[in-house]
Order: C-alpha cells, then structure tokens, then sequence
C-alpha cells in the first residue's frame, strides 16, 4: 500500500550543522573479476558509499551489472551502503529488483518513468531511500516539485554512460543552485556530483556545496586506494 501525502516522510533539517562529506567509489572503474576484494579495499581506505552505475545499453549507450551483482556483495559481506544510480528505461522492475538486492539508495533519471511521483514512492514502500539523477543539460526545476521526497539528489557532472570522462564546469551552478534550494527548505538531502570528480576539482565541488563525492577512475585508478581517499579528505577538510 503506498503512502497518503499526511504519511510522506519529511527530510527537514537544520542546515547550519552540515558539515560531513562523504566519498563514493563506483565500483564502475573497479577490476570486475576481483569486485568483493575490491570493494573491501575501498571501504577500508575509508570510503563511505558503495556507488553502483547500472547502464541497460537503451537509456544510455553502455551495458553494464544487474540486481544479482549487488546481492552477491552483499553476500559476500558488504553491509555499508549501497547507492544504485539507475541509468535505465523503464525504471519501475529494476527498482524492486534491486530493492530486494540489497540496496540502500536507489536514484534514476526522471525522464526514464512517465509516474515520477509513482516511482520515488516505490522506491520508498520498498524500504530504500529515493533519489534523482539529472543529466548536465537537465534544469533543476524538474525536481522542485518533489525535492522534499529526496534523500538523495545526484547531479551529473558528465554524460551518462561512462567512466573516465572530463568534469563539466558549468554543472558548478547548478549544485550551487541546489545547495541554495535544499538550505532554504531546511532539507538533509544528500548533495552528490557524479562524473570526473578528481582531486583537483573535489575542493571547487564542494565549495559550491556538494556533500557526497562519487569518484571511478580517481580512487580504482590509482595505485594506493588508501592515498587517493586519503588525498580527497584532507583536500575537504581544507576547504
Ligand atoms: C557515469 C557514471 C559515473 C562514473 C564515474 O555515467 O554515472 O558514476 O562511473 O566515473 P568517473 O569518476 O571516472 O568519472
Ligand atoms: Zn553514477
């Protein structure tokens, strides 16, 4: 049974204690043929997140892992939280796949589902906290009608569909306009930027007021995972 609007949860907070960052590896730029070992090894670099890029190969040009890969970490042990960004169309069966997976967020791109509203609450009823993802040509006004239903709200600083690829200055107005958004609701929503977040741009990300990091090829690239996560924190701890 899905929700009345009276029982909708609210997300309120007092902003002036935001002051947590969170850094989330994509296990997209991970070695695959050693995933549960290397999600260890990130978690233990002091990793907070566990960012899970699925790519259906319709919604965007690129195939990449289904619901039985985040169920085999979490039988494997994982128990951090997992942070499904859904690339696909539709959206609704993957939602409830994933959310028996084991996932702990699940977010997907509003233009993938014709019930927005529908389908956040799905993610809801199924127990998992609801995020969006907008591309860097989408506006932020698309999700101001259901902002106050986000934990979660994910700017792509790339084009969906890959790894590797370079950061989009023009998306820092974008997440300083959502800052300002989340502040003036009073909401805890987390603030993620996604795609070519490095170390040399991760201070400029959060200065215009991200929170959460997803970063691939700048933490699985590196040789010392323990250094790059290392790195990211000092450079956020000295903003
Ligand atoms: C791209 C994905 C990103 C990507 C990030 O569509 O959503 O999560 O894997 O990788 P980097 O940090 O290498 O840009
Ligand atoms: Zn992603």
């Amino acid at each position: 049974m899905s929700a009345t609007a009276g029982e909708r949860t609210s997300n309120k907070t007092d902003v002036s204690t935001r002051n947590t960052f969170s850094i989330a590896p994509s296990i997209l730029a991970a070695d695959f043929a050693r995933l549960g070992e290397e999600v260890d090894a990130v978690l233990a670099a002091g990793a907070d997140i566990v960012h899970f890029d699925v790519m259906d190969n319709h919604y965007v040009p690129n195939l990449s892992f289904g619901p039985m890969i985040c169920e085999a970490l979490r039988k494997y042990g994982v128990t951090a939280p997992i942070d499904v960004h859904l690339m696909v169309e539709p959206v609704d069966d993957l939602i409830v796949k994933f959310a028996d997976a084991g996932a702990t967020y699940i977010s997907f791109h509003p233009e993938a589902t014709r019930h927005l509203d529908r389908s956040l609450q799905l993610i809801r009823d199924k127990g998992c906290k609801p995020g969006l993802a907008l591309n860097p040509g989408t506006r932020l006004a698309l999700v101001e009608p259901v902002i106050e239903q986000l934990d979660l709200l994910l700017l792509m600083s790339v084009n969906p569909g890959f790894g590797g690829q370079t950061f989009l200055p023009y998306v820092l107005d974008k997440i300083r306009a959502a800052r300002h958004l989340l502040d003036e609701k009073q909401l805890s929503t987390l603030l993620e930027v996604d795609g070519g977040v490095n170390l040399d741009n991760i201070s400029e990300v959060a200065a215009a007021g991200a929170d959460t990091f997803v970063a691939g090829s700048a933490i699985f690239g590196a040789s010392d995972y323990h250094q790059a996560v290392t790195a990211m924190r000092d450079k956020l701890a000295h903003l």
